[in-house]
């Protein structure tokens, strides 16, 4: 079975002393989680403060929000895969609909800073999904497919294991639209299928799919309860802690039958 896996990705937000802050009320609200792993994403700035105190629950981990995928030089700005690795980072987004379409990263540069993050050790959360225009005009699943095949070129099917994706429609970001369960279950389930054209049937079944896209505590539940959605990757809600706990509730719910 699939480990639900649910990821606050904070964005551009919060200094280092309200993550000290939010950390506390966060600690406080959720007490301890076991069944589903737990993935808090702040800014660079926020790392450190929330690595030392992630020892206090075991299924907390900490993510990166980008990197470079050069080891090291001359790089203005950039942080790469092995100071992420040096601040006990486990996982780092990769390929989000904001970086695609902000900072023009195509599949390309996504594919490059998928195996540099592999290479080092990093999880990817590797993000993929449609804009409105294209969910309109019927392209979902060519959309998906070249996202998926690209992001992934040259990556072994060893290190499939390693991968987390996320199907984020871009028309659902921050616009408190969300995908309906059956839209994000037929993508998830599409995205699978390509990913066991690349590796094979049991490798692509080990790979974990998040949902993300407006995800907050009264569409979680029912979401988390799709066959192959396997957690969330949450923006907006996620800032507030009381609502990223009830979201990790939510997800520990829909494992009962
Ligand atoms: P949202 O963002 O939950 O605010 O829609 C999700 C994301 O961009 O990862």
């Amino acid at each position: 079975m699939r480990k639900k896996i649910l990821a606050a990705n904070w964005k551009m937000n919060l200094t280092h002393s309200e993550a000290e802050s939010y950390l506390q009320s966060f600690l406080t609200e959720i007490g301890d989680v076991n069944d589903v792993e737990v993935v808090i994403i702040p800014p660079f700035t926020a790392i450190p403060a929330l690595a030392s105190a992630s020892e206090k629950i075991q299924a907390l981990r900490i993510g990166a929000q980008n990197m470079h995928w050069e080891k090291s030089g001359a790089f203005t700005g950039e942080i790469s895969a092995t100071m992420l690795r040096a601040l006990y980072v486990k996982y780092v987004v990769l390929g989000h609909s904001e970086r695609r379409t902000l900072f023009g990263e195509t599949d390309e540069i996504v594919n490059r800073k998928v195996r540099a993050a592999l290479d080092a050790g990093l999880r990817p959360i590797f993000c993929v999904g449609e804009t409105l225009r294209e969910r309109d005009n019927n392209q979902v699943e060519q959309v998906l497919e070249r996202q998926v095949r690209s992001g992934l070129e040259g990556v072994s099917q060893k290190d499939f294991n390693e991968i987390v994706m996320a199907y984020e429609p871009c028309w659902a970001i921050g616009t408190g639209r969300t995908a309906t369960p059956a839209q994000a279950e037929q993508a998830h389930a599409f995205i699978r299928s390509v990913l066991s054209e690349l590796a094979d049937g049991a490798t692509a079944d080990r790979v974990r799919i998040q949902y993300g896209g407006s995800v907050k505590p009264d569409n979680a539940e029912e979401l988390m309860r799709q066959k192959n959605i396997d957690g969330a990757l949450v923006g907006g809600a996620s800032l507030d802690p009381r609502n990223f706990a009830q979201i990790i509730r939510c997800a520990e719910a829909a494992l009962a039958p």
